[in-house]
């Protein structure tokens, strides 16, 4: 801002608020007003529909797919396409941090005495592309497949099978392919080392903490033979 500019906009200003009104109390009783408002309709709704609690939580359960509200979705999405461990706390801390480091800032950098969007277009451009990578983010997060996904490719007659292991809670434990996690062993080459029946024995009478998939088998013995023979499928990259 130049000498000028800056004398135009204190002319201006000072005329503005010669026309204006004091904050208090016309700003804050506006303010208070529409607060009310909100917070009464939220009771409203509150006691006309009740507040949903959900299902009990399960802590026995294998199979929960924990999934974060829709507005976390962006952030979700983050840390999933970024895989490698040691980058978990630049998705998780850093990026989140420098941004709203960026915002905070923002005034002191940003000294455009311009307000039309159109004469700010760094401004504009940033703010939009900010809105878009969101929005892109938060769609790839609400589609993205269940954390209990397998991407590893499978001959078509394991599918089926592979379907029921990844919604079987294994992942919660076990490693398969860039899948899962590491409290129990890889099972990505697991069929090198183990045939379908030491497999179904140790789903039927595992090594704690692992948990016992003897129900499977005594409710859907079906899908519990298709698990074993997937996971006996499991061979590493051929
Ligand atoms: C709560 C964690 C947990 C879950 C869930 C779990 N496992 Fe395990 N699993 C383990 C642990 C830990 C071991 C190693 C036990 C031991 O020390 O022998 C193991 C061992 C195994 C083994 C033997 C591995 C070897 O190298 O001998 C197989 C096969 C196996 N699990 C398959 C599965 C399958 C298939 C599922 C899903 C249907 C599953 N596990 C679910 C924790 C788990």
């Amino acid at each position: 801002m130049n000498a000028r500019e800056r004398e135009q906009y204190l002319r201006e200003y000072s005329i503005l608020k010669g026309q204006g009104k004091p904050f208090f109390p016309y700003a804050v009783a506006k303010d208070s007003m529409m607060a009310a408002i909100t917070i009464g309709v939220i009771v409203l709704m509150a006691i006309l529909f009740g507040a949903e609690l959900g299902p009990k939580a399960d802590p026995t359960t294998t199979t929960y797919t924990p999934r974060p509200e829709w507005y976390f979705f962006f952030l979700f999405e983050l840390l999933r396409v970024i895989k490698p461990p040691e980058l978990v706390f630049l998705a998780t801390i850093g990026i989140p941090t420098l941004c709203l480091v960026l915002l905070l800032v923002l005034p002191f950098f940003d000294r455009n005495p311009e307000r039309h969007p159109l004469r700010r277009p760094i401004a504009t451009v940033a703010g939009v592309a900010t809105i878009a990578a969101m929005a892109y983010l938060t769609i790839l997060g609400a589609v993205a497949g269940a954390p209990t996904e397998i991407d590893l490719a499978t001959a078509p007659q394991y599918e089926e099978g592979k379907e029921i292991t990844a919604s079987s809670g294994c992942l919660g434990c076990h490693k398969i392919g860039e899948n899962g996690n590491t409290l129990g062993p890889n099972l990505t080459e697991i069929g090198n080392r183990l045939g379908k029946d030491a497999i179904a024995r140790t789903l039927i009478n595992p090594t704690s903490p692992m948990p016992s998939f003897r129900s499977l088998q005594d409710d859907k013995p079906e899908q519990f033979d298709k698990l074993v023979e997937y996971v006996a499928s499991l061979k590493g990259e051929q």
